[in-house]
């Protein structure tokens, strides 16, 4: 996939899933492919949103998260107990941070065992006490599950999964026919082919009873690429004759785990394609070969899982979250990116990421908060915090062994979190209205790169540093150590465009690039000119946060002239029809508000306008004093 072009843009989409590699020269591109056919899409914008919306809508635009999903998570490996998780939820409590959504890394499982509970360390008393306490003050459980299913080697081990799988024979295989054993945590591992049409029915049984015990609200889907920790078949490597079938597959292809062109793999162990993932011999029900469909596995297990979810909670919008994505993953899941490093530099790297995932159709991506890998530094914790909160997907997560970086370990870094995430959840509302947009109408990202807002400008372009959320919000985070200033640049001031700070809501005027002030705790936001956009009093929960009414935030632009929309639903349906799409326009000094059905779900009432420029520079509206008196029609501005 590439998107290619300055002013007038383009996308280019192979579609294929066979293996790649990209390499990026001074004056070339070059794709290599090890396999597959040539199959090209082009999309001819002709600016960079058209490019992104043709190519977005064609492959099937991102899933709508549920409501919830927008407030903060709090993740680690190594909350080892039941305990230790209220623990968690208490302190954040106690240091006034909103706190939505408490994850469970692997150390819930039995022996490392998917769908198991360690009911000494989660007792099924206390952890279901734990539950229901958190969903009744409006948080929401996720744990994760893991791609290698345990492969018992001692017959006489009871464990049910594994074994209804084996008689439902949705395991990948060995070219003899025998079931592929790799490892991952749980030592021996069988993988299952998401998909063989067995898998759906067994997946979802086993969520489904596991449910019974472990209420949770979304599935954390990792290592499916798939990992293996071992080379090959390990587990118990394949003794027999390959299969016919197999022999067909593979005819005139060789030993597909060693091919005659070695892709640059930085992980490859002797040029072995079946160094750290399940090899490209194993097979699939229908006789595939996992060397065609690897790039398709974490896919397929999003699908599966999605559906699996809309079977445990009809209706309602399933949240699946998963380590390996393909073109069109974002229908059934949202991404994180992966195993960082508590350093600078991976704090920079996540809004290239996050553009990057933008363009995929994946607009809801988070990178682990204050990094994975070794110990967070307080003042980097501070300023990722901040970053992070400007995310679609805000969650801080790190590694076993590692000292804790959740953000109330450090007042600073409390504080920070604090600011940051009062501004994120006033904002709520207008991030899911995005993310509306993205799923029924355009596709289009929520994070967006500045010369994606201003492609006429090629000054902009390669600019990571700083994003805007939708059109309307410039982000100017902190991205090094020791400072208290940072550059901004300011799209097109110097040619009209106006901007207004968030917390002053002054007009900004100068020149277009601007050293602005950013001590700790502080991070610069900006709207735009042009743009309505709602807001509420942030509360605790999104819960409390979506109840409050809305303030409307009228930031004119040179022409007095402004706009903006409001997606409104229960914030969990699967099916829209009920929604409603409010639009706002300020023109001429009057503000109009309409909606795009009669009945459906109604939003609560505007209690206040901030009106941003025009000929008062600023004013405020009020009507907390009678908050039914204004909800659509026409209001006068000045
Ligand atoms: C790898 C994942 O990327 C990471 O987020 C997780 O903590 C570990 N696996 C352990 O489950």
């Amino acid at each position: 996939m590439s998107f290619l072009g300055l002013g007038s843009s383009h996308a280019v989409y192979w579609r294929t899933s066979s293996i790649q590699e990209v390499l990026i020269e001074d004056k070339s591109l070059t794709w290599r492919s090890l396999s597959g056919i040539i199959d090209l899409y082009f999309y001819s914008g002709p600016t960079i949103h058209d490019a992104i919306s043709q190519f977005v809508t064609s492959i099937g635009t991102p899933a709508l998260p549920p409501y919830w999903a927008l407030g903060y998570h709090q993740s680690r490996w190594g909350y080892g107990t039941v305990g230790e998780l209220n623990e968690v939820v208490h302190k954040f409590k106690e240091a006034n941070i909103p706190l939505e959504t408490i994850w469970s890394d692997i150390d819930y499982m039995e022996n490392h065992r998917d769908f198991t509970i360690d009911r000494f360390r989660f007792p099924e008393a206390e952890f279901t006490r734990f539950l229901q306490t958190l969903h009744y003050n409006g948080h929401h459980y996720i744990p994760i599950v893991d791609t290698g299913v345990y492969a018992p080697q001692n017959g006489d081990e009871n464990y049910p999964v594994y074994f209804d799988g084996l008689a439902d024979d949705v395991y990948l295989k060995n070219p003899d026919g025998s079931v592929y054993i790799g490892e991952v945590w749980p030592g021996p591992s069988a993988f299952p082919d998401f998909f063989a049409n067995s898998t759906k029915d067994w997946w979802t049984k086993a969520l489904k009873d596991w449910y019974r015990d472990v209420q949770f609200d979304g599935i954390w889907l990792d290592k499916n690429e798939p990992t293996s920790h071992c080379m090959g078949s390990c587990g118990k490597p394949p003794t027999g004759e390959p299969t016919d079938e197999y022999l067909e597959t593979i005819e005139g292809r060789g030993d597909v785990n060693h091919p005659p062109y070695v892709i640059n793999n930085i992980r490859d162990e002797g040029c072995d394609l079946a160094a750290h993932y399940v090899a490209p011999n194993a097979t699939h029900q229908d006789g595939s070969l996992e060397f065609d469909l690897h790039n398709l596995y974490g896919y397929s297990e999003s699908k599966v899982t999605y559906e699996s979810l809309l079977d445990i909670f009809p209706g309602k919008r399933p949240f699946v979250l998963s380590r390996s994505t393909h073109t069109g993953s974002g229908k059934y899941s949202v991404h994180w990116g992966g195993d960082n490093e508590s350093k600078w530099s991976y704090l920079q790297f996540s809004i290239s990421q996050a553009f990057s995932f933008g363009l995929f159709g994946i607009p809801f991506f988070g990178a682990d908060i204050c990094g994975f890998s070794g110990n967070a530094e307080e003042e980097m914790c501070s300023r990722w915090m901040q970053l992070g909160a400007f995310f679609p997907f805000y969650r801080n997560h790190n590694t076993v062994g590692t000292i804790h970086q959740e953000p109330y370990c450090w007042e600073s870094v409390a504080e920070a979190t604090r600011n940051a995430t009062s501004i994120r959840y006033s904002l709520l509302s207008y991030y899911y209205t995005l993310l509306a947009y993205a799923n029924l109408k355009d596709g289009l990202p929520v994070m967006r790169a500045l010369s994606w807002v201003f492609p006429g400008d090629a000054s902009l372009f390669g600019i990571d540093s700083q994003f805007f959320i939708g059109d309307a919000l410039l982000i100017t985070p902190v991205l090094e150590p020791n400072t208290d200033k940072v550059e901004a640049l300011f799209p097109g001031i110097d040619a009209g465009e106006v901007y207004y700070d968030w917390y002053t809501m002054k007009k900004v005027s100068g020149e277009p690039r601007q050293a602005l002030d950013a001590p700790l705790g502080h991070i610069p936001i900006h709207i735009r000119g042009g743009n309505i956009i709602p807001v509420h009093v942030p509360g605790y929960t999104t819960r409390e946060t979506k109840e409050n009414p809305i303030k409307l935030i009228v930031a004119l632009d040179e022409n007095n002239f402004a706009e903006g929309s409001l997606f409104w639903d229960d914030g969990e349906s699967l099916d829209t029809k009920d929604s409603m799409f409010y639009k706002y326009r300020a023109e001429g000094g009057s503000l109009f508000v309409q909606s795009s059905q009669d009945e459906g779900y109604l939003a609560p009432t505007i209690d206040m306008i901030y009106v941003l420029g025009g000929p008062n520079r600023f004013k405020e509206i009020d009507f907390t004093a009678n908050r039914d008196q204004f909800f659509m029609g026409v209001i006068s501005l000045y």
